[in-house]
C-alpha cells in the first residue's frame, strides 16, 4: 500500500486505513477491522451492507470525502437502494468500490456485531453474535458425469463464496436439499448453526433467524423471543411450571420422580408441553410461527434442567449430590419433543454443583460480578437459595434451602402474589395496628371506604384472601420493628391483651387483617408457626452468605443484588432488618429482576458468552453449606432477628433497640 492509495475511514467505529483502489467498501471495512452485515455475500440481495457516504473536507484526518471517491452504482444497486427507500448518500458496501478518500458511516441496524442494551437496574450492553446465522450462496448446477452429489456442490460454494469449510448437514435439511436447490434455480439461503452445521437450505433469498431464551424456575417459566441478528426482543411470554402440581419445591419432585413409576415422564412430558404451548404463543405475538425459532437456549436449576431432559433427579435427592452432567449440552429440539424449527438446537448452559444449576450460570453471565472489584453478593431466591460471592479475584457459590415459605407457602394464611394477596404491610408503633394493601388495589386498608359503602366494598375483589411472600416478610418485619416480636421471633409477653393479639396457649397470633377485611369473613392472622418458618428460611439463606464471606476472607460486601422473582417484590429495607441478607449500605442493595432468564438471553445472543459460561461454571468455587462445620452456629445465630450477634450499622434508627436510642438523642436534642 503506498500513500497514494485512498484512505478510507468507518465511523462510527473510526477505523482507518488505506485499501486498494477498486476494493469494494465491504471488503476495505473487512480489511480495518469493522463487520458490516452481509447475508447475501455481495450479490446485491440482502441490502444489508448500507452505508451513508460523508461530504467535505474531514481536517481532523485529513482528508476530503465525496460520493465522487466511489464507483458510481449501477442500475441493480439503484433498484435495489430505491426498493429500501434509501436515496441520498446512501450506498451498499458491497458493491460500492472505492477510487479516493471517503468517509463512511456504517449504521447501526448495518454493524454485524450489534448491541443491545440490557434494562434492567444493572443496564449492560448485550453484544449480538448469534450462533445461528444466513448465508445467501449460488451453487453450482449438476452436470452430467460430475459426481459430488448436491451436497458436495453446496459444501463447496459455502467454502468457496464464505470461507466456511468441514460442515455437516442435519439430516433433515439434507432430505429437503435436492427440492430445494432445484426450486431457488441453484440460488438457496443456507441457515448455519455453529459455522458447523447446516440445518436448513431454503431456495431463493431468505432472512430472519429467531430464537427463545428460556428460564425455567420451579414455580414459573419464562421466555423471551428474541430477532437474533438484531438483538431485539420481540415477544415476552411466561407461565405456570405445570409440574407444581406434583410437588411445589423441589425435593418433592425428586421425591414424586423416585416414588412413581412414571413420575418422570409425566413431569417431563408436563414442562415440554407448556414450553411448547409457550414457543407457539411468543412465535404468534411476534408475528412468526413455532418453525421459525431456529435455536432455544435454556437455563434451570439443576432438578429442573435433569427432568427437562427426562433424566431421573433422584441423585440430586441425597448427598453427594451427584449431578448427571455438568457440562453444557447441545440437543436437537426435537429429539425432547419441542416442536420448534425441525433442526433446531437447544443449547444448555453447565451447571457449577448439585444444587447451582444453569440459572445460577446465567446469573453469572448477567451480572458479570468477575469483571468488578467490588465484593457483589447476588441472592437469588427461590424454593431454594443460590448465593454467589466474589469479584474479579474470586468467585465462590452456595445454596441454601430456604424451603418455600417466601413465597408464601407453608404460611398459615399463605398464597402466591395473586389478586387479593397482601402484599404490603405497615404497623403503627404506638397502637400497632397493621393497615395493609392488596395485590389489585392502589389504597392502603385504611383508606377503604367505611358505612354504608362498605356493602358494596364487600363485593369488591380488594378484601384480602391471604398473604404472599413479601407480605409476610413486611409483616413479620413490622412485627419486630415495633416491638409485637422479640428479638428471637417470640410474640411479646406483654401485649398478653392487646386487641390485635390472639392466643392459643403460650402461642400468639397477630390480627393482620380483620374479618371485615376479608374475602372470607374470617381474619387473617400470622401466627407464631408462620414467624418460626420465616426464621428458619431467613436463617440458611443468611447462614449460606456468612459462610461464603467467611471463605472469602470478607467482613462486608460492597454491593447486595437480589435476583429473581423475590428480589423484585422484596423491598431491601425490610430483607435487612429481618436479617435475610447481611448488612450493607441499602441504596447498594437492588433488585435485579429475572437475571437468569437475562443470562439466557445472554447466551443465545452471544455464543462466545457460552464459552465464557462454562469457564466460569468451573472456576466459581462451590462451598458445601449444609455440611460445613460451622453452617449449625451460624444458622442458629442468624435465627434471631436481624441476627444475634452481627451487627447491621446501616439499620441505624430502624431496629428497635437503636430506635428506642435514636428517640432518646432526638429528645435530648430537642430539649437542649
Ligand atoms: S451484501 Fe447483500 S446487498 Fe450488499
Amino acid at each position: 500500500m503506498t500513500t497514494q492509495d485512498p484512505f478510507v475511514i468507518f465511523m462510527p467505529a473510526g477505523r482507518r486505513g488505506r485499501v486498494t483502489p477498486g476494493q469494494s467498501l465491504l471488503d476495505a471495512a473487512r480489511q480495518v477491522g469493522v463487520e458490516i452485515e452481509s447475508i447475501c455475500g455481495g450479490r446485491l440481495t440482502c441490502g444489508k451492507c448500507k452505508v451513508v457516504v460523508e461530504h467535505g473536507r474531514f481536517e481532523k484526518h485529513a482528508i476530503t470525502s465525496t460520493a465522487d471517491h466511489l464507483t458510481p452504482p449501477d442500475d441493480e444497486e439503484v433498484a435495489l437502494l430505491a426498493r429500501m427507500g434509501v436515496n441520498g448518500d446512501g450506498r451498499l458496501a458491497c458493491a460500492a468500490c472505492v477510487t479516493g478518500d471517503v468517509l463512511v458511516f456504517v449504521p447501526e441496524e448495518s454493524r454485524a456485531h450489534k448491541q443491545v442494551i440490557r434494562k434492567s437496574a444493572t443496564e449492560r450492553v448485550i453484544a449480538v453474535n448469534p450462533a445461528v446465522r444466513q448465508v445467501y450462496v449460488a451453487v453450482d448446477e449438476a452436470e452430467l458425469g460430475e459426481h459430488r452429489g448436491d451436497w458436495g456442490r453446496l459444501q463447496a460454494a459455502l467454502a468457496q463464496q464464505w470461507q466456511l469449510t468441514e460442515l455437516t448437514i442435519d439430516l433433515l435439511a439434507l432430505r429437503k436439499l435436492q427440492e430445494r436447490l432445484r426450486a431457488g434455480k441453484w440460488k438457496v439461503t443456507v441457515i448455519l448453526w455453529q459455522e458447523r452445521e447446516v440445518i436448513d437450505v431454503l431456495p431463493g433469498y431468505h432472512e430472519g433467524i429467531y430464537g427463545l431464551a428460556v428460564d425455567i424456575g420451579s414455580t414459573t417459566i419464562a421466555g423471551h423471543l428474541c430477532d437474533l441478528r438484531t438483538g431485539a426482543i420481540l415477544a415476552t411470554e411466561s407461565t405456570m411450571n405445570p409440574q407444581v402440581a406434583y410437588g411445589e419445591d423441589l425435593m418433592s419432585r425428586v421425591s414424586y420422580a423416585m416414588t412413581h413409576k412414571d413420575g418422570l415422564e409425566k413431569m417431563h412430558t408436563a414442562v415440554i408441553d407448556t414450553l411448547n404451548k409457550l414457543a407457539a404463543r411468543a412465535a404468534k405475538e411476534a408475528g412468526l410461527q413455532s418453525r421459525d425459532l431456529h435455536e432455544m437456549v435454556v437455563v434451570g436449576n439443576t432438578t429442573m434442567m435433569h427432568i427437562f431432559l427426562s433424566i431421573n433427579p433422584q441423585e440430586l435427592g441425597g448427598a453427594p449430590f451427584a449431578l448427571a452432567n455438568r457440562e453444557a449440552m447441545d440437543v436437537k429440539a426435537r429429539e425432547l419433543g419441542l416442536r420448534l424449527h425441525p433442526a433446531a438446537n437447544v443449547h444448555i448452559l453447565p451447571a457449577e454443583a448439585g444444587h447451582v444449576g444453569a440459572d445460577n450460570v446465567a446469573v453469572l453471565l448477567a451480572e458479570e460480578p468477575y469483571n468488578q472489584d467490588e465484593m457483589m453478593l447476588i441472592v437469588d431466591v427461590g424454593t431454594n437459595a443460590e448465593i454467589v460471592l466474589g469479584n474479579r479475584e474470586r468467585l465462590f457459590s452456595a445454596s441454601s434451602p430456604t424451603g418455600p415459605a417466601f413465597e408464601g407457602a407453608q404460611i398459615s394464611y399463605g398464597m402466591r402474589a395473586a389478586p387479593g394477596a397482601i402484599e404490603r404491610v405497615s404497623l403503627d408503633p404506638e397502637t400497632k395496628v397493621a393497615r395493609f394493601r392488596v395485590i389489585g388495589e392502589e389504597r392502603w386498608s385504611d383508606e377503604w371506604s367505611v358505612g354504608p359503602e362498605a356493602a358494596l366494598e364487600a363485593q369488591a375483589t380488594h378484601l384480602a384472601a391471604g398473604i404472599c411472600g413479601s407480605g409476610i416478610i413486611e409483616a413479620v418485619a413490622e412485627l419486630f420493628v415495633v416491638g409485637v416480636l422479640t428479638p428471637d421471633g417470640r410474640f411479646h409477653p406483654a401485649l398478653a391483651d392487646h386487641p390485635r393479639m390472639q392466643w392459643h396457649g403460650r402461642k400468639g397470633a397477630y390480627i393482620l387483617a380483620t374479618a371485615d377485611q376479608t374475602a372470607t369473613g374470617q381474619p387473617i392472622l400470622v401466627t407464631q408457626d408462620d414467624v418460626r418458618n420465616i426464621q428458619l428460611a431467613k436463617a440458611a439463606l443468611y447462614a449460606g452468605c456468612k459462610l461464603l464471606m467467611q471463605r472469602a476472607g470478607v467482613e462486608r460486601v460492597d454491593r447486595i443484588l437480589l435476583a429473581g422473582a423475590f428480589g423484585s417484590y422484596i423491598d431491601p429495607q425490610y430483607a435487612m432488618i429481618l436479617g435475610l441478607i447481611p448488612d450493607c449500605d441499602l441504596a447498594r442493595v437492588t433488585a435485579v429482576g429475572n437475571a437468569a432468564g437475562d443470562g439466557a438471553r445472554i447466551a443465545l445472543l452471544n455464543r462466545e458468552k457460552r464459552a465464557e459460561a462454562q469457564r466460569l461454571a468451573k472456576e466459581v468455587a462451590y462451598l458445601e453449606t449444609a455440611v460445613h462445620p460451622d453452617f449449625q452456629d451460624e444458622f442458629v445465630a442468624a435465627l434471631h432477628l436481624p441476627h444475634a450477634r452481627d451487627p447491621f450499622p446501616h439499620l441505624q434508627g430502624l431496629l428497635p433497640e437503636t430506635r428506642a436510642a435514636a428517640q432518646v438523642t432526638r429528645s435530648r436534642r430537642r430539649n437542649r
